[in-house]
């Protein structure tokens, strides 16, 4: 959506500052032995909390409040009792609400103790590839300049960017016009507007480009089992630094 006037932008703003509290308090109760259905667990009851919705639920009928993806699982892991979070582990939580209908998503990986050196590599460079991706986005530029720049710094980083998973509009739903993919993709011309409301949502892997889904039908794994990481935060577009829509303290 593109915000038009005050009551768009506090209501995107009360939504994303619940995405984001949502994502930081998952982030705190995450621990080793845990199952991925108690941490959504967790999630759904602070949303409920604010008087949001799971977006996942409410658009997709998605099996779980939020998403939990472990290891090699990109994006769109549901959350089940019977997935412990392991020592090690890569976790990434996704969490996308609406409350008076704006909506808002953010995520991010995190790696559960021990943190091998170079997991801790990877998460540093998927939050430096955000980085990269919120100081590149401005009004009027093409969404392609954005995937140029994200791609070029995750592949000098010594990794792979994730084809099919990118950014997109968000605000009046969840995945709105237009995309906005983490690679050099020319024919992608649409322009990001003025107060426009849009994810940057990098994602890693070490190897591969591609991601399968699975038999569940939702979960997005990589083709070849390499990791993969995503750090994805609702922005609103200006002529120079985006606004941070859904800020965590993390
Ligand atoms: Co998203
Ligand atoms: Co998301």
């Amino acid at each position: 959506m593109v915000i038009s006037n005050q009551k768009d932008l506090m209501g995107i703003m009360a939504i994303g500052r619940i995405c984001g509290l949502t994502l930081q308090h998952m982030i705190e109760h995450a621990e080793v032995g845990m199952s991925t259905a108690e941490l959504d667990t967790i999630g759904a009851s602070f949303l409920a909390k604010h008087k949001a919705r799971s977006a996942p639920i409410l658009a997709y009928r998605f099996p779980g409040h939020t998403c939990i993806s472990i290891n090699d699982e990109a994006a769109h892991g549901i959350p089940s009792k019977d997935k412990i979070i392991q020592a090690g582990d890569l976790v990434n939580i996704d969490v996308s609400a609406e409350k008076d209908g704006y909506w808002a998503d953010c995520g991010m990986s995190i790696c559960m103790p021990p943190i091998a050196p170079e997991r801790q590599k990877m998460l540093d460079t998927t939050r430096a590839a955000f980085d990269v991706a919120f100081e590149t986005a401005k009004a009027g530029m093409f969404v392609f300049e954005v995937g140029r720049a994200v791609e070029k710094f995750i592949v000098r980083n010594g990794y792979q960017v994730l084809d099919q998973l990118g950014g997109h509009g968000v605000g009046r739903g969840i995945h709105e016009a237009p995309s906005i993919p983490n690679w050099y993709n020319r024919t992608m011309r649409q322009k990001l507007e003025e107060n426009g409301v849009v994810t940057l949502e990098p994602f890693l892997s070490t190897r591969t480009r591609v991601v399968m889904t699975m038999p569940d039908g939702w979960t997005l794994k990589t083709s070849d089992g390499s990791l993969a990481t995503q750090y994805e935060h609702t922005v609103i577009i200006t002529k120079n630094k985006p606004i941070l829509v859904t800020a965590i303290d993390a």
